[in-house]
């Protein structure tokens, strides 16, 4: 879910233990009017003309599970998936006490685990797991060599949580090894710019190769290997406090902010400080024709897709999806962790068609109330499922199971596509009950007054916004 902030503010207030006075929302925070897109997750499996495994589809379960993790993160019902969305980077995540802007945070903080509290806020950048295959050791500093060492890690010391069995921990690292790099059209196999590429692009990528002058031994390409990934697994000290590991320029575009902590916004910024650094007295044309390169390097196929009904849906059916093998496999942990967190999805997808109560939203209410009630019958269908397996009774399980199966392909895409219009997955209803939303928190002190830089403020009048159809 990519709702964290709201989720965080409101219904987890009270399960953070916040301490200091950094409970206002900085200014620019997102209030998740932008959800309408996600970040979109290409599948290796699914890109090479097949389909994702079990495992894949169980560690991508895992990843969005909060039971996985310990302590408050379980309880704010915070998973993998709400700081790596879909798989990529979530630069609007802020965490009061946390983060010292959006799209960075503390993982050695008191709040998820006491016992890795260093005492200091050094929040980092949200790293994109797109090609994380790829971008071995580790971690900004590159201290783990293996990915599956690095998620026990995660799981067990940055968020306590409980020790993982080792199918779901394998499930885990075979679904963040399946997350491809958005295909980029304007590079090659061996990341060489194609043809399809400008002027521009071309000369910054000889500067990006041109040894420096002051260390012939040295250019960007040396670090940034381009037939590599553009990294070279190894770490430097770049002037930016210490050992850092080479992060990768593929689908760069999309991962900022730059550097582990998140202290540039922009490519001109890297280069000025690399063109300092590196004493390269690079000309403002050789400047900006690097930053074109970069962000041909860094682009990618379709970033985001459209949030709504239809995503959501393969989403929860894929997580359910596990339950074919693990039900006739008795596999009970297995059972209990879908049953569980599809039971979770489809209760928060409820939430995205209001109902009666919310006077910000007019019109649809029968379709909403159809589409509410559809849901909730799922719902009770998947905790049936989980009880059934519990106490021994699989036959009874798998029926449950092959009736939501009907459900999923017919009456339940039905009613929800039926309902989209009236949803908050339309953007006019959406900011008519994140208005709403906004003068609570502002009333409640949690926000700023304006605070919201870079969100659109709600249309005048939306508050009665009714569907367009
Ligand atoms: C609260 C936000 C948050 C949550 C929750 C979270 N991560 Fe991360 N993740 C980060 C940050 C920040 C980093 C960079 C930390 C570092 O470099 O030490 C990171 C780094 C990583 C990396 C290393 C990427 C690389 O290229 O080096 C992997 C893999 C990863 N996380 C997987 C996971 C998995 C799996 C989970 C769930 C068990 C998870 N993360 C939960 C914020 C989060
Ligand atoms: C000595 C190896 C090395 C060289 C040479 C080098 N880089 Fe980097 N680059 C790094 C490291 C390490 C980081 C990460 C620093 C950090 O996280 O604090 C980085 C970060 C970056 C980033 C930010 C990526 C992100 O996701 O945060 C960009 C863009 C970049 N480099 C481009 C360049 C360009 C352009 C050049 C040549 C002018 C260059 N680099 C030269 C090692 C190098």
């Amino acid at each position: 879910m990519a709702c964290l902030l709201v989720v965080l503010t409101l219904r987890q207030a009270a399960a953070f233990p916040l301490t200091g006075d950094q409970t206002v929302l900085p200014p620019g925070t997102d209030l998740n009017e932008e959800a309408f897109a996600r970040p979109t997750e290409v599948f290796h499996s699914e890109a090479h003309g097949g389909f994702k495994s079990y495992m894949v589809d169980l560690g991508d379960l895992a990843f969005n599970s909060p039971t996985v993790l310990g302590g408050a993160a379980r309880s704010a019902g915070m998973s993998c998936g709400t700081c790596h969305v879909n798989g990529a980077g979530n630069p609007r995540l802020y965490v009061p006490g946390m983060s010292t802007r959006p799209g960075n945070f503390d993982t050695t903080g008191a709040l998820f685990n006491p016992k890795a509290h260093n005492g200091v806020l050094d929040p980092v950048r949200i790293p994109s797991l797109r090609g994380a295959r790829f971008l071995a050791p580790y971690g900004n500093d590159g201290r783990i060599a293996s990915l599956r060492e690095f998620i026990r890690n995660v799981i067990v010391n940055e968020f306590s949580g409980p020790e993982p069995s080792p199918a779901i921990l394998d499930a885990m690292v075979a679904y963040v090894e399946d997350i491809d790099f958005l295909p980029n059209l304007s590079l090659d196999s061996a990341g060489r710019l194609t043809a399809r590429s400008n002027e521009a692009e071309r000369r910054g990528e000889a500067i990006f190769s041109r040894p420096f002058p002051h260390d012939p031994a040295m250019s960007c390409a040396t670090c940034h290997i381009p037939s590599g990934g553009f990294v070279d697994h190894k770490q430097h000290d770049v002037g930016s406090g210490g050992l850092f590991k080479t992060p990768t320029l593929r689908n760069v575009d999309f991962n900022g902010p730059y550097f582990h902590d998140g202290r540039f916004d922009r490519f001109d910024q890297v280069v000025a400080h690399f063109d300092k650094l590196f004493d390269l007295n690079l000309t403002p044309q050789e400047r900006s024709d690097l930053v074109a390169y970069l962000t041909a390097v860094g682009d990618g196929l379709q970033p985001f897709e459209r949030d709504g009904v239809s995503a959501q849906l393969k989403e929860i059916n894929d997580f359910a999806s596990v339950l074919e093998i693990a039900i006739p496999a008795h596999d009970l942990p297995v059972i209990e962790l879908a049953t569980t967190t599809v039971g979770q999805e489809l209760r928060d997808l409820v939430e995205q068609f209001p109902d009666r109560r919310d006077a910000a939203v007019t019109g649809g209410l029968q379709e909403r109330l159809a589409a509410r009630g559809v849901l909730k019958d799922a719902v009770i269908r998947f905790r049936h499922i989980g009880t059934a397996a519990a106490t021994g009774r699989f036959d009874e399980a798998q029926a449950e199971f092959m009736t939501y199966r009907k459900m999923s392909v017919a009456v339940l895409p039905v009613l929800l596509a039926t309902a989209q219009p009236w949803s908050l997955f339309n953007p006019k209803i959406h900011a008519a009950h994140y208005a709403g939303l906004r003068q609570l928190l502002e009333q409640a002190g949690k926000l700023p007054r304006h605070a919201s830089a870079t969100a659109p403020a709600p249309a005048a009048g939306a508050a009665t916004a009714t569907a367009a159809r």
